[in-house]
């Protein structure tokens, strides 16, 4: 089975827009997103383009600030503190990766947690890994979703995550915990990287590697989610060899097509219960 993240995408987002509706009558308020962009990386510029439509689609009032690559930590701190005292803005997000002379770590810090719809800020990272109510990092929230959807109870599973980022595996990981799975994460120390993947009754590749994961690599009808969006060629292609594996798989997600849409999904999602929570 192919798992259609834009069906399942379109499906919160038609939720969330009927949801922002009522708000709209009921209390003539809707949800606020400032997206900061800084440079101008051809990925990160359509990533950007993409959450303002998005946002836009389902009622949330979005903005897109930029800033030129040469800007200063000390601005992007400024503006961070204005949008954290914004009552309009309900959701803050400075999109990654960062030019050099700006410190990843103090911007995510200077996000008021309540604002952050990333799920990045320690605060969050912190409620998550000890089973507290947290804002979800918005990919492996959309990955939890799309697994849930082919199987209800996942306890017991034996989950294995390629990639230990902060973005991804780290918080899938925790995602998964909290489903009762036994988890192991991979990386690239891992020793034999093959053999832990055979074990997975879940697998989450999330690398960056293009094609990584071959048929043998994966046990026979488990769930693949491939998060990763690598170019080849022309081509994006995710970390697993999507035609050797889908036949074996029980189910597995497309690149595109997949967790990308529910990353954008989940983005709404959190900058909604960021706005109710506020
Ligand atoms: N760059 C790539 N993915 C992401 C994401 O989920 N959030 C932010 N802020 N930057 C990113």
């Amino acid at each position: 089975m192919i798992i259609d993240g834009k069906k399942e995408a379109a499906l919160i987002r038609d939720k969330i827009k009927k949801e922002i509706a009522s708000l709209k009558i009921d209390r003539n308020k809707v949800p606020g997103l400032s997206v900061i962009l800084i440079g101008d990386f051809a990925p990160s510029l359509i990533y950007v383009k993409n959450k303002e439509k998005n946002s836009k689609e389902v009622g949330i009032n979005s903005e897109i600030i930029r800033y030129s690559d040469n800007i200063t930590e000390k601005e992007i701190l400024s503006k961070i503190e204005e949008l954290n005292k914004n009552e309009n803005v309900s959701g803050i997000l400075v999109q990654l990766p960062l030019p050099k002379q700006i410190n990843k770590e103090k911007i995510i810090n200077a996000i008021h947690p309540k604002k952050d719809v990333d799920g990045f800020h320690p605060i969050n990272v912190g409620n998550l890994s000890s089973g507290y109510k947290a804002i979800v990092p918005c990919t492996p929230l959309g990955c939890l979703l799309l697994i849930k959807k082919i199987e209800k109870s996942l306890s017991g599973k034996h989950a294995v995550i390629i990639g230990r980022s902060n973005l991804n595996g780290k918080p899938m990981a925790q995602l998964l915990l909290k489903e009762n799975c036994t988890v192991t994460v991979v990386h690239s120390k891992t020793k034999d990287l093959k053999l832990e993947c055979q074990k997975a009754d879940i697998l989450v590749a999330a690398v960056g590697v293009a094609n990584l994961v071959k048929s043998d690599w994966v046990k026979k009808d488990s769930i693949i989610i491939d998060v990763g969006i690598n170019k080849l060629g022309d081509r994006l292609v995710g970390d697993v060899d999507f035609e050797s594996v889908k036949d074996k798989a029980k189910a597995i997600t497309p690149v595109p097509g997949g967790v990308g849409p529910m990353t954008i999904a989940c983005l709404l999602k959190n900058t909604l219960e960021c706005f109710k929570a506020q």
